[in-house]
């Protein structure tokens, strides 16, 4: 049997403790959480050693995940909502019910097969935050397609890059999405990326009609809604083993080359679906609002498959937290008597400066829980969440995982841990984190240094996509047999974890991960530049600012200005790699052997001008000079 949630903190460790020690017996009855068209006879053969690394849970049975989040409960649920969705426009809103959209996935299944997609065939959804999303990304499930979500703020460019890395058959998109009362060109993108060269692996393009807005079709377009009228509603869930692969998800790495993190289909949505209901203490008639976008982690697990897997009722919202006022969550969380809220910290920060008077048009008297993800949240933003926002009624857990742990990994119980502000508290189940100095070495008790997570789980990414080398190199190389995950960490003497951010050159911006190394390619290619760096800098609103020192060629005589460079950027990532800063200079602190000291840039990025550590490997200590006056 699986176990029932921990009411007391006793229950918590006695089961982590069981979890930690006997990791087949504990996941063998959680796996019984799902419904398996096929049973497993072993639920965990994992192992990290370097001449025999694989990772494998449930390897014998099958099951599919749209059964799991529709079919399973259509004898009790048919009737109850699956989905709330709310329009970017207040005046724009619908539901769908279990059984109903039962229904739309199954002829969209039919609508993949018709265009020849087959189980494994990837397929690319840029698509905004609408109910379709929803079906395609089921539909997908249903039949064995491996989707491929890529957020709709990315720039054709950067779309094109993961057509042409997974090899898409299909993409899916709408004419536009809307938000903030603006209207974004989807399908105009779509358009731009497939005239970009490797992307011939697609066939076809659906485009859902979003709004009137005209839309310009080309040779391989279909309309979704035209297919949609001529599908069968009858399309049986393809029965797939636990380790196929279940979606691709392009996330940054700090090498300038997006990484398609790779999922598989069992234990994925086992831990989606475990610590769903377990975190966030999900009753029958939770009514569960994550924030994210489908574009990230976040929205596949929070939004999607963690919620319909549980029966539960999830909540889309297409728009933004400042429209048409700063305060439409408020606004949405009474309209839909919202339970569990579930949001970022850049989005409290951003609400915190727009005013407390916008609390006021609202009660949110529905809130049990609330719950922040994506970066570190400052005790401040926290106490603000927790005070003003639940009225101080509310557990507020900070979860804290990352795209290629597929779910939440430390993190509250939110009926059952005590809190401390910014802290992520204690491991989930099945979680064995460790801090480790730069030797390697094991810190025991209080202490901070890089996080590794010692044992496998059934959540965690299987592989980079065609890239295993890359996957054991980055996650499996730095530490002996442990999953290395870039982040620091603190714990503190009451054993609390503390996530205090990354230590490679990923950036967290906002929520969203960056790779400098990315930007200073995009940078490096403008005829101008000679070269350039990037780094992180501390930011009011978006946790990290993007903080870029620019040489420009004294050979070129164009005049280039930061807003030049910032347009050329988001022009080739997107919106989410703005630059905050531009900083003209003529040299780098280099080391002897050529390599850019980030640590100073860094520093110096941050406003710190007098501790800058060591600096006698520096090839020229005067660059360091020039770099400050430059910043006053
Ligand atoms: C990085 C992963 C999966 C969540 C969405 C972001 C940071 C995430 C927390 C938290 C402190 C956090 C880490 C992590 N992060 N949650 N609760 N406290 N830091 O997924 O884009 O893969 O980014 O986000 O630095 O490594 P992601």
């Amino acid at each position: 049997m699986p176990i029932a949630r921990a009411q007391t903190m006793s229950a918590y460790k006695e089961a982590y403790k069981n979890s930690i020690e006997n990791p087949e017996e504990f996941w063998f009855e959680e796996g019984k959480r799902l419904r398996w068209s096929k049973p497993y006879s072993v639920a965990r053969d994992c192992s990290y050693a370097p001449n025999n690394h694989h990772i494998q849970w449930f390897a014998d049975g099958e099951l599919n995940v749209s059964d799991n989040c529709l079919d399973r409960h259509l004898d009790n649920l048919a009737h109850k909502t699956a989905i709330i969705w709310e329009g970017d426009n207040p005046t724009e809103s619908k539901s769908i019910s279990f059984g109903e959209l039962h229904q739309q996935v199954s002829k969209f299944g039919n609508v993949l097969k018709s265009l020849g997609i087959i189980k494994g065939d990837r397929v690319v959804l840029y698509l905004p935050m609408i109910i379709e999303a929803a079906i395609v990304m089921l539909a997908c499930t249903r039949i064995g397609a491996v989707h491929s979500i890529v957020f709709g703020g990315f720039s054709p460019a950067a779309l094109a890059s993961r057509i042409q890395d997974s090899q898409a058959k299909l993409v899916i998109t709408s004419n536009v999405s809307r938000r903030g009362g603006k209207a974004i060109p989807l399908k105009d993108n779509v358009d731009q990326a497939l005239s970009l060269p490797g992307t011939d692996s697609v066939k076809n393009v659906i485009t859902i009609q979003r709004t009137q807005e005209k839309t310009t079709l080309q040779e391989k377009d279909v309309w979704y809604h035209d297919l949609m009228a001529a599908a069968e509603s009858d399309c049986p869930a393809e029965p797939m083993n636990a380790e196929d692969p279940l979606f691709i998800l392009y996330t940054s790495g700090s090498t300038g080359k997006p990484k398609g993190v790779l999922h598989t289909t069992g234990g994925y949505l086992l831990h989606a679906n475990m610590t769903f209901e377990h975190i966030f203490a999900i009753e029958s008639d939770s009514v569960f609002w994550c924030t994210a976008d489908i574009g990230w982690i976040t929205g596949h697990s929070y939004v999607i498959y963690g919620v319909l897997s549980n029966g539960c009722t999830t909540v889309m919202f297409e728009g933004v937290p400042t429209y048409p006022q700063a305060d439409r969550f408020w606004q949405v969380i009474d309209k839909y008597n919202v339970t569990h809220f579930y949001t970022a910290p850049t989005a409290i920060r951003s609400l915190i400066r727009a005013g407390d008077e916008h609390l006021r048009t609202s009660s949110r008297d529905s809130l049990k829980v609330l719950g922040s993800v994506g970066e570190p949240i400052d005790p401040a933003s926290w106490r603000w969440f927790h005070k003003l926002v639940g009225k101080g009624r509310c557990p507020v857990v900070d979860t804290w995982w990352q795209t290629e742990t597929g779910g939440i990994l430390i993190t509250p119980l939110a009926e059952t841990t005590p809190l401390k502000p910014g802290s992520a508290t204690f491991p989930f189940y099945g979680i064995e984190p460790a801090i480790v100095d730069s030797n390697g070495q094991e810190i025991e008790n209080e202490g901070s240094g890089n996080l590794i997570i010692k044992q496998a789980w059934p959540g965690q990414a299987r592989s980079l996509y065609k890239d295993h080398i890359r996957f054991l190199e980055t996650y499996f190389s730095t530490y002996k047999e442990s999953y290395y995950t870039g982040d620091g960490c603190y714990r503190d003497g009451d054993g609390y974890y503390w996530i205090t951010g990354r230590v490679d050159d990923v950036i967290n911006v906002s929520g969203h991960r960056i790779d400098t190394a990315e930007i200073e390619a995009v940078l490096n290619d403008h005829p101008s530049v000679v070269e350039s760096a990037v780094v992180g800098f501390p930011h009011d609103i978006k946790g990290q600012g993007i903080y870029a020192y620019v040489i420009l060629d004294p050979q070129v005589n164009t005049v280039v200005t930061a807003s030049d460079l910032n347009t050329w950027v988001r022009q080739r990532i997107g919106v989410i790699a703005s630059l905050d800063k531009v900083h003209f200079t003529a040299n780098l602190p280099k080391t002897r052997s050529g390599k850019v000291m980030r640590r100073i840039l860094r520093k110096l990025a941050g406003g710190e001008t007098d501790n800058l550590g060591d600096i006698s490997t520096l090839l020229d200590p005067t660059v360091i000079e020039d770099l400050k006056k430059e910043i006053q």
